[in-house]
């Protein structure tokens, strides 16, 4: 049978490196971007995974939420996010069948080990979710399914452009002020997913694995 995969917010950044590493590997990429899948909305999502049932290659990625102190997060904010960062992932695990021998691929970020001040949306809700991600992995080891979680740091997308551009920065200003004096690029991620599917490396799985250069503080 021919491979697919699907890369959820493939049209930009980290998913379209992953969909641009992908595609020499499997016969057939679906790439969705927000108008074609906004993962907030849940019919949407619902009526996408009727349309592609099964697939070999899963990767559940999506915009990520607004910076804001903690006091500034609407109920509103929650509630869409919790559908967008949370429910229409747990939908998709559970209505896009991954054969056997397939791989899921989450797309959070670093502040899931090191919650950032103003990330409480990004930290929580993707940390829920990474909970549901370990337990799917546990139901599809049977089948030889795995699931990793990449958890990138500051990385060469408009996502950290416009984060920058927020307090009057650059990309480049934000490298400077690491202690690696540079960010990631985005096709390290889409060459580490293309060699997980292409080598069918299948021994890790129920992981997070840290794409931060190392930036993080935390030891395990
Ligand atoms: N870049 C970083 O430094 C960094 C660090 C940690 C975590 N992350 C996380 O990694 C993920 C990807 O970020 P990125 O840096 O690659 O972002 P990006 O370059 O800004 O690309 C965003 C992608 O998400 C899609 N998208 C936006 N809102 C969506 C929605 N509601 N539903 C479905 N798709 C949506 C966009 O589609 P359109 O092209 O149609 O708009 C685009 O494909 C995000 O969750 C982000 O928070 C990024």
């Amino acid at each position: 049978m021919k491979k697919k995969a699907i890369v959820l917010a493939g049209t930009r950044g980290i998913g379209r490196a992953i969909a641009d590493g992908l595609r020499d590997v499997v016969e057939e990429t679906v790439v969705t971007g927000r108008s074609d899948l906004d993962t907030s909305d849940l019919e949407a999502v619902k009526r996408f995974a009727a349309l592609h049932p099964e697939t070999d290659v899963l990767v559940l990625n999506t915009g990520g939420p607004p910076a804001l102190p903690f006091d500034e997060i609407t109920e509103e904010l929650w509630t869409r996010y919790f559908h967008q960062l949370f429910l229409s992932f747990v939908l998709l695990l559970q209505r896009v069948h991954v054969r056997n021998g397939g791989h899921v691929i989450l797309i959070s970020s670093f502040h899931v080990r090191e919650p950032g001040p103003k990330m409480a949306l990004s930290n929580s809700l993707r940390l829920a979710f990474i909970s549901v991600f370990k337990t799917a992995s546990k139901t599809a080891m049977l089948r030889n399914v795995s699931f990793v979680n990449i958890a990138p740091g500051p990385t060469r997308t408009d996502r950290l452009a416009e984060l920058a551009a927020k307090s009057g920065r650059t990309i480049e200003d934000v490298a400077d002020g690491l202690p690696t004096k540079r960010v990631v690029d985005p096709a390290e991620i889409g060459a580490f997913v293309r060699f997980l599917v292409e080598k069918d490396i299948h021994a890790m799985s129920g992981v997070t694995i840290p794409f931060d250069m190392g930036i993080g503080d935390f030891v395990l």
